[in-house]
C-alpha cells in the first residue's frame, strides 16, 4: 500500500501513516489496520515514501492536511528527532523518534516506542524478565541507542555493549552513565556467558554474523535478535547452535512498538497477540 500526504484531506476517518524510504516492505499499515479493526477506532493508516531530501516537507504537508500521527522508519528517525518541537525524555536520550503527533498548540511532538516494544516483547510475550540479569547488547548504532533506556529501567544487573567499533560502544556507555551498570568493549573482549544477549547490529541485514566468541552463550542464555525474517535469523541460528535456551526475533518488538504508538495517538490499549499470530502465519 502506498499513499501521499494529500490523500488525508479527502477522508473523514483520522489519518495516520508511516514514512520511510524505501517503504513498500513496511508491515505497519497492516498492523495498525488490525489494531483499528480490533478497537473500533475510525482511522486510516497508509505508507508514504518520502524523497530522501524532502522528509521534513513531507511531515509538514501531512500534518497541514489534517493528518493525526506518523510513524517514522529508516532512514528518517534522526531527522524526525531534529524536527520535533517537543521530545519526551526517552526520545531525547534515544536520539531518534519513531512516533510523531501534534499537541494542543499544533507543535510536532516526538516519541520513541522502540525500546518499550523490545521490553514488552521480552517481558510480557516471552515472560523473560530483565531485572537482575546480565545483559549483553551487540551493536552501538541508532537501533541500540533507541532501546537502552527502557532496558535500563528494568533494572538489569548490568548491560555490556559490545561493538565492532569499540569507541562507539564507549560513547553510548558514557551517554547513559549513571543510569545503571554499563560496560563497553569489542567482540573479542567478551569472555563470559550472559543471561540475555540482544543483537542490535545491522549485520544480519547483509546476512553477516559478527565475530562472536562462543563463550557468551550458555545453556541458560536467551538470545534476542532485533531483526526479523520469515526464516530464523543468522544470529539466532548461531545462538541455537551454541545451545541457547531460547531464541526470539524482533517481530514481537515491531508489533509492540506499534501498539505503544497506537496508545499515544488513540489512548487505547490493543491486544497484540492476534496480530502477532496473523503476521507469523500469513506473512
Ligand atoms: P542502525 O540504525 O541499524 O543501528 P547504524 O547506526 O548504522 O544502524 O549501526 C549499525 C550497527 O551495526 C553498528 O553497531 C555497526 O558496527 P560499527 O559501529 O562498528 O559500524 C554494526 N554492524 C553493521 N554491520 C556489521 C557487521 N558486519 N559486523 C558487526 N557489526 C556490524
Amino acid at each position: 500500500m502506498s499513499g501521499n500526504a494529500k490523500t488525508a484531506v479527502n477522508n473523514t476517518a483520522d489519518q495516520y501513516a508511516v514514512i520511510g524510504n524505501p517503504i513498500h516492505h513496511s508491515k505497519s499499515p497492516k498492523i495498525h489496520g488490525e489494531f483499528a479493526a480490533q478497537s473500533g477506532e475510525q482511522l486510516e493508516y497508509s505508507a508514504i515514501q518520502a524523497p530522501l531530501d524532502e522528509f521534513s516537507a513531507t511531515v509538514k504537508s501531512f500534518f497541514d492536511h489534517g493528518g493525526k500521527g506518523l510513524n517514522i522508519t529508516v532512514p528518517f528517525k534522526e531527522q524526525a528527532w531534529s524536527l520535533s518541537a517537543q521530545l519526551s525524555d526517552r526520545a531525547k536520550l534515544a536520539g531518534a523518534v519513531n512516533t510523531l503527533y501534534q499537541n494542543d498548540k499544533g507543535e510536532i511532538c516526538g516519541e520513541n516506542t522502540d525500546g518499550i516494544g523490545l521490553v514488552r516483547d521480552l517481558t510480557e510475550n516471552h515472560q523473560v524478565s530483565l531485572a537482575g540479569k546480565r545483559v549483553l547488547v551487540l551493536g552501538a548504532g541508532g537501533a541500540v541507542r533507541g532501546v537502552l533506556l527502557p532496558i535500563l529501567e528494568q533494572n538489569p544487573a548490568s548491560i555490556t555493549i559490545a561493538n565492532r567499533t569499540v569507541a562507539k560502544a564507549e560513547q553510548l556507555a558514557e551517554l547513559f552513565a549513571g543510569r545503571g551498570t554499563l560496560n563497553a568493549c569489542g567482540f573479542s573482549d567478551l569472555n563470559d556467558a550472559f543471561d540475555i544477549v540482544i543483537n542490535g547490529t545491522s549485520a544480519s541485514l547483509q546476512g553477516d554474523l559478527p565475530p562472536l566468541p562462543e563463550v557468551i552463550i550458555s545453556k541458560a542464555t536467551v538470545a534476542y535478535d532485533m531483526m526479523y525474517a520469515p526464516d530464523k535469523t543468522i544470529f539466532n541460528q548461531w545462538a541455537e547452535t551454541q545451545q541457547a535456551v531460547k531464541t526470539f526475533d524482533g517481530l514481537g518488538m515491531l508489533v509492540e512498538q506499534a501498539a505503544e504508538s497506537f496508545y499515544i495517538w488513540r489512548k487505547q490499549r490493543v491486544n497484540t497477540q492476534p496480530v502477532l499470530e496473523m503476521l507469523r502465519t500469513f506473512d
